[in-house]
């Protein structure tokens, strides 16, 4: 945690010199984003040994675990800085390759880096997760408010680590296709990038194979990450999903995972794979 704590020094120290009024910070990505104010949202406290149990890096000390995704978050935020992009999406191309665990992972270590507040938004919807891995029962989110029109100030989750809130899944699905397709997602996907732009705005998506359409949604997010598992993920269904997103997206990169090599860029997860196409 010692790595959490100085993060935390560094903030009280950027905040302090930052000065105290919100309005003089929005839209300037060089300087802390808006306080959250956490009045409605829903604070939870998160044990180590939950942290440690489901993976979450800030369970961890310094080690490679951790490095992996400092690595992670130093790509993105090169990116983000050059490109004015903010919403970034994870996925891959079939079932439990790690797209959650590496959006949760990613949205903390983005969140250690405390010039940013970052939300994730669980929009895997048929089988929404991210409140698992936080240790909670299904609660209201993505679903209730594409549906039910609740109010997202009552839906975020405030973990209690940093400046990292999420938006849970919310009740399962089936028709997740049609609800990731749908106006108020994208309005509200337009309304997360445009609001404060120093805000990360990362989702967790469906496989980009399954029914969902997560290849139609793409086109509304900034860059898409796309998760490999080692000696799983097959080549063919890799070409498959580059072929039906036919560069609608651009991708950020890829995260070859549970692999002992930890992190490779997309061209060598690629190599990796055998697929020889840019
Ligand atoms: N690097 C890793 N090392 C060990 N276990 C991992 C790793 N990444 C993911 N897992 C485990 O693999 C399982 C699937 O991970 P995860 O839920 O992140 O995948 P997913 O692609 O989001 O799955 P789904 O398609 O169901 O949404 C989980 O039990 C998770 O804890
Ligand atoms: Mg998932």
């Amino acid at each position: 945690m010692e790595y959490l704590q100085q993060a935390q020094e560094r903030f009280k120290q950027q905040a302090g010199a930052a000065g105290t009024d919100p309005r003089r910070l929005v839209g300037d990505s060089r300087r802390p984003s808006p306080p959250i104010v956490y009045t409605t949202t829903k604070t939870i406290t998160l044990p180590d040994r939950v942290m440690r149990e489901q993976r979450l890096i800030t369970g961890f000390d310094e080690g490679p675990f951790v490095d992996a995704y400092r690595m992670l978050r130093a790509q993105v935020l090169q990116q983000y800085r050059q490109k004015g992009w903010n919403v970034i999406g994870v996925s891959s191309t079939a079932d439990q390759e790690g797209k959650t665990l590496t959006a949760v992972n990613l949205s903390l270590s983005l969140a250690m880096d405390l010039a940013h507040t970052v939300l994730l938004v669980d929009a895997d919807m048929h089988r929404p997760a991210v409140h698992r891995i936080f240790g909670m029962e299904t609660t209201p989110g993505l679903t209730e408010y594409l549906f039910d029109h609740a109010p997202l100030t009552q839906l975020l989750i405030h973990p209690g680590i940093g400046r990292f809130v999420f938006l849970p899944g919310g009740r399962a699905i089936k028709n997740s296709a049609e609800a990731l397709a749908s106006p108020r997602m994208t309005a509200l996907v337009q309304e997360l990038k445009h609001r404060y732009p120093s805000r990360l705005v990362v989702l967790d998506l469906p496989p980009l194979l399954s029914r969902a359409d997560v290849v139609g949604f793409a086109p509304h997010i900034d860059a898409l990450l796309l998760v490999v598992e080692e000696g799983r993920t097959a080549s063919t269904d890799v070409e498959r999903a580059m072929e039906a997103l036919k560069g609608s997206v651009p991708i950020l990169g890829g995260i070859l995972n549970k692999s002992g090599r930890k992190m490779l860029t997309l061209r060598q997860a690629r190599q990796l794979l055998r697929i020889h196409r840019d």
